[in-house]
């Protein structure tokens, strides 16, 4: 189970209970040699059929170029649990991504994620204790009945399995509304895991419910930081985490982009701060963000807030629109881009050899309870 405080320095040290922090135990090929783009191709060659491999939006570009399909998080999900043929599957993503592959996959597929420092600072915001200790928190109020948990995909597997024990359901940033409406049919409150933007900007931009009707749950803070009258009269508790990349898109990321770009659409992930979500034109997951670029006229300008390595994709992709980074700092997802061409290539090659490294496991309880909250979410309307 994932305990305590986990920001290690990428790559060096261990803290295997973590979604980061472990260092590749792997005799990497240099980044400078000329040949591993021919290595990448003859490994997934030599493996065939025997391999499948997604690649999230935000990988870096020499990586995805070897995805068999990219993706959003749930259609990534989607995809891992409807290829049962694969005996290895290597995720071009991050850790929690990972983990819900080998969940949904047979107990004779085995994921493989490139580098084991590839993780998710948001989902280290919310540890399987913090999250025991708040549901006690909840009972203590008298209202852990009235409520549902919610856990964004953005979560170790062990709080997917609180969730699963608990009655709730994982969502993704493109079913967050539909989870959300599943749960209020059930419970008359929302505790939402681990990212507070997402579940604010889903109830009140898209649920009807205000500002008021959410209180922010603090885990190092006794009882969360919030009375028990606070707990009551809330409708949507939401954890306090976020992601350190969209937070750093603010109003005035906005601002300055309308007065520089005139007629510019200002298209952001739900993750983005409310305040730039609700100045935004468009709000959608990376998938969406996608399409919304690829159906637009020729002509039309855009600034997108969400990861720098789909943004400078799709700018590229689309040389008769302008599309622009959000913000004026530059700023890729430093765990996303743990996995690059060395570790693609030594992860291929060792499989092509025989020897699974960096296999991802979820103990059997664990992914058994964590299931359960993921097929709610592939079930949902
Ligand atoms: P998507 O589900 O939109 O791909 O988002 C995943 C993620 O990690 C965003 O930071
Ligand atoms: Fe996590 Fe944010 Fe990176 Fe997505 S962009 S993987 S939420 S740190």
């Amino acid at each position: 189970m994932t305990t305590g405080s986990s920001l290690l320095i990428l790559g060096q040290g261990a803290d295997p209970a973590s979604e980061r922090g472990v260092s590749c135990p792997g005799e990497l090929p240099p980044a400078s040699d000329p040949a591993l783009v021919e290595r990448a191709r003859a490994a997934k060659a030599a493996l065939g059929d025997r391999l499948f491999v997604l690649g999230h939006h935000y990988q870096r570009d020499e990586v995805i170029q070897f995805a068999d399909v990219t993706g959003d998080s749930f259609k990534l999900a989607q995809e891992a649990a409807a290829r049962p043929q694969a005996p290895y599957i290597v995720f071009c993503g991050v850790h929690f991504m990972a983990e819900s592959a080998d969940i949904l996959t047979s107990a004779d597929q085995q994921v493989v994620l490139p580098d084991l420092a590839a993780g998710c600072s948001m989902a280290d915001m919310a540890t399987y204790d913090q999250v025991e200790e708040c549901w006690e928190v909840l009972e203590d109020a008298g209202i852990a009945d009235d409520v549902v948990p919610i856990t964004y995909m953005n979560s170790s597997a062990d709080i997917k399995a609180f969730v699963g024990r608990h009655g709730g359901v994982v969502c993704t940033s493109s079913n967050a509304r539909r989870a959300l409406e599943w749960a209020f049919a059930k419970g008359s409150k929302v505790l939402f895991l681990p990212d507070q933007h997402l579940g604010r900007n889903t109830a009140v931009l898209e649920m009807g419910l205000s500002l008021d009707d959410c209180v922010v749950y603090s885990p190092n803070r006794p009882d969360g930081g919030l009375s028990t009258a606070e707990l009551r009269d809330a409708t949507m508790i939401l954890w306090r985490g976020h992601c350190s990349v969209h937070g750093r898109f603010s109003l005035d990321s906005v601002n300055e982009v309308r007065a520089r770009i005139p007629g510019v659409n200002v298209l952001v992930h739900p993750e983005c701060r409310h305040e730039v979500v609700r100045a935004a034109d468009l709000i959608g997951s990376t998938e969406y963000i996608i399409r919304t670029i690829d159906e637009a006229p020729a002509g039309t300008a855009w600034a997108v807030g969400t990861e720098l390595n789909l943004v400078k994709r799709l700018a590229g992709r689309h040389p008769d629109k302008t599309v622009v980074f959000l913000d004026r700092t530059v700023c890729f997802c430093s765990t996303m881009n743990r996995i690059d061409l060395p570790h693609l290539v030594w992860s291929l090659e060792s499989l092509a050899q025989g020897e699974v490294v960096n296999q991802i496991t979820v103990e059997a309880e664990t992914a058994h309870y964590a299931r359960v909250a993921l097929d709610r979410m592939l079930a949902l309307p």
